[in-house]
């Protein structure tokens, strides 16, 4: 079982940009790996399309995306054209990710993303929606798993991705449905007589029954 701070497994696979090694692939970057059922399906085209029109917003995180779909190249290419289409892109624009073939579902068995309960017509599981977010230093850090008739919400993996590297460089958690720009939490491991120095733009201590001072909020830090 993967476990979050892992290495993320390495594999190869080819993709409508040839042959890769995910973790060459990856370089320094970030990753997001993402997954579908099936090509030429309604709600995984919405999915691709709303990459295609965030995928500046990935960048700018230092994110590459990469897609998983069980059929073959010739249709991934064949369906790109669809994408581009429902994403208001040129028909000859160059489609911007790679998406895996994967029709043997030896990636999506590697990485548990196999969903028993949806067939192809030969009767072979599909992939579920998964998202793995893995980070600059191959390191698995968050999952979501998603069944196919539940299309996924790609700003909230944005979001997720901003929180994970604000709280890589700085010493907070981030809240309840926080968006960067907002208030965060002190960490519990942060002693008292340390937030002056950790925290010159000041902590607010909210005042709780139990008098304990653990709920510390400070503005977002500049990272
Ligand atoms: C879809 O992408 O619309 C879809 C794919 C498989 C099952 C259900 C919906």
């Amino acid at each position: 079982m993967l476990l979050l701070g892992d290495v993320f497994p390495n594999f190869t696979a080819n993709t409508t940009e040839g042959e890769i090694a995910f973790h060459d692939w990856l370089g320094d970057s970030w990753g997001v790996l993402f997954s579908h059922p099936s090509d030429f399906t309604p709600v995984c085209t919405t999915e691709l399309a709303r990459v295609l029109n965030l995928l500046p917003e990935f960048t700018k995180r230092n994110v590459k995306v990469i897609g998983l779909s069980c059929d073959s190249i010739s249709s991934h290419i064949e369906w790109c054209k669809d994408i581009k289409c429902y994403a208001g892109y040129n028909e000859d624009d160059k489609f911007p990710y790679p998406i895996i073939e994967d029709k043997d579902r030896t990636v999506a068995t590697k990485l548990g993303m196999v969903d028993k309960d949806e067939l192809d017509a030969n009767g072979i599981p599909l992939t579920a929606r998964a998202v793995f977010i893995v980070d600059s230093n191959k390191k698995f850090r968050l999952s979501f798993l998603y069944p196919a008739t539940t299309g996924r919400n790609f700003d909230e993996i944005l979001r997720v991705l901003d929180s994970l590297q604000l709280t890589d460089k700085a010493k907070v958690a981030t809240p309840v449905d926080w968006k960067m720009g907002d208030d965060c939490m002190v960490l519990p491991t942060v002693p008292e007589e340390q937030l002056p120095k950790v925290f010159p733009q000041g902590v607010k201590v909210v005042s709780l029954p139990s008098g304990k001072n653990y709920l510390r909020k400070t503005s977002c830090p500049k990272v």
